[in-house]
C-alpha cells in the first residue's frame, strides 16, 4: 500500500510517501481502508521525538492519529462492526497511523461515522472532539448557561470545543485572531477576545465558571486566568499547568488533562454531527501525497486541515 512513512525522528522533511506492507488484523481489531486523515500537532510532535522518552515509537512510523474510512476485514471476535461499515476514529497513537491507504485499529476504538457529513470529512472529527468532549464536560463539567472560556476558540480543538459548548446551553467566550472571527461567528460564539490587542483579564467583564485552555501561552499566562475563575469554579488545560497553590487559595479547581480513546463518545459525537449541533471546520484539504506541507505549518493552521488518501470513497 501507498503511506506516509518516518525512518526516523526529525523535522516535516523526513516523511516519505513510499511503498508500506498491509498490516495484519489480530483478533480484536479491524483493517479500515482509509478515506482521509487530519492533521494534529501531536503528530508532529510524535514525528519530532519530542516524547520519545515516554512514548517510543517502533520507526518506520505511519503518523495520524485521525482517521476515516471503510472497513476492510474483521478480527475473529469482532460482533459490533461490520465490513463494508463506514467508520472514524482517534487511533492509539503508539500504533502506526491513518497517513496510509489502509490502517488497523483495535475495534473498540472505532465508532461508526455520520451519516449526514461526507466519509472524508469525518476524519477532522475524532480526536479534536473527543478532547473537547473530555475538556469541557469530564474535566469542566460544564453545565447549561454558565459561562466558559475557551482560549485558542479557532483551533482544531477549539472549534469543536465552541460548538460542543454552545450545544450544552452553555454562553461561550474565545480568544482568537482577527482571521478567526468569522468563523468563531458562524460557530454561534457570544463574545472573542483578539489576544493580538486584548488581555483576557482586563476585557472579561464577568466571572466565568469554566476556562479551557488550548492556547500555546506559558504557565505564568494561564494561572492569570485563575483571578477570572468564580469560585468552585475550573480551569482545565490540554497544555501548560496553572499554579495549584493559587488555585487553591482563590478556592478554584485546575485540571491538566491528557485525552483518552472511547468509543462510546465519539459514537455521541457523531450523533450530534448528525443532528446539526456540531460540523468540523476544514480550512484546507491536501493529497496524502503532500502530507509534510500541513506538518510545516503546525502552530499556524485554523479549524483542521484534511488529508484525503482516497477520494472515492
Ligand atoms: N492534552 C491533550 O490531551 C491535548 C489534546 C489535543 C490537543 N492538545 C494541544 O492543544 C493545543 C490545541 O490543539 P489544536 O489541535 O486545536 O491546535 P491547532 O489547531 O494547531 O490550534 C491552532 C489555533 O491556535 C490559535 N492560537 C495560536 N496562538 C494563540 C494564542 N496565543 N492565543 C490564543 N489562540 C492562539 C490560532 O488562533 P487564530 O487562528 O485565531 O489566530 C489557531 O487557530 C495544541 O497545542 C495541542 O497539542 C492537547
Amino acid at each position: 500500500m501507498k503511506a506516509v512513512r518516518y525512518h526516523q525522528y526529525g523535522g516535516p522533511e523526513v516523511l516519505r510517501y513510499e511503498e508500506a506492507p498491509i498490516p495484519e488484523v489480530k483478533s480484536d481489531e479491524v483493517l479500515i481502508k482509509v478515506s482521509a486523515t487530519a492533521f494534529n500537532p501531536a503528530d508532529a510532535m510524535l514525528r519530532m521525538g519530542a516524547l520519545k522518552e515516554v512514548l517510543p515509537l517502533a520507526l518506520p512510523f505511519i503518523p495520524n492519529v485521525d482517521v476515516s474510512g471503510v472497513i476492510e476485514k474483521i478480527g475473529g471476535s469482532v460482533t459490533e462492526l461490520r465490513v463494508g461499515d463506514r467508520v472514524f476514529a482517534f487511533l492509539d497513537m503508539l500504533r502506526n497511523g491513518g497517513a496510509a491507504e489502509y490502517v488497523v485499529s483495535k475495534a473498540a476504538d472505532v465508532a461508526l461515522a455520520p451519516a449526514n457529513i461526507d466519509l472524508q470529512a469525518a476524519a477532522a472529527i475524532p480526536s479534536g472532539a473527543m478532547t473537547a468532549w473530555q475538556g469541557l464536560f469530564d474535566h469542566g463539567h460544564l453545565q447549561s448557561g454558565q459561562r466558559v472560556l475557551i482560549t485558542a476558540a479557532a483551533g482544531g480543538v477549539g472549534s469543536m470545543a465552541v460548538q460542543l459548548a454552545k450545544w450544552k446551553g452553555a454562553y461561550v467566550i474565545g480568544t482568537a485572531s482577527e482571521r478567526s472571527f468569522s468563523t468563531l461567528q458562524e460557530l454561534g460564539i457570544d463574545e472573542i477576545i483578539d489576544y493580538n490587542h486584548e488581555s483576557v483579564e482586563e476585557k472579561l467583564t464577568e466571572k466565568v465558571d469554566v476556562i479551557f485552555n488550548l492556547s500555546p501561552l506559558s504557565s505564568d499566562e494561564v494561572t492569570k486566568w485563575l483571578h477570572v475563575l468564580k469560585q468552585g469554579g475550573t480551569l482545565v488545560t490540554a497544555l501548560h499547568p496553572a499554579d495549584e497553590d493559587l488555585a487553591k487559595k482563590l478556592t478554584v479547581n485546575t485540571v491538566r488533562m491528557a485525552v483518552q480513546r472511547n468509543a462510546r463518545q465519539l459514537a455521541q459525537i457523531a450523533e450530534l454531527v448528525d443532528e446539526g449541533h456540531v460540523k468540523p471546520v476544514i480550512t484546507e484539504k491536501l493529497p496524502l501525497l503532500h502530507l509534510a506541507a500541513a506538518h510545516e505549518k503546525v502552530g499556524q493552521t485554523r479549524g483542521k486541515v484534511l488529508v484525503i488518501v482516497d477520494d472515492k470513497i
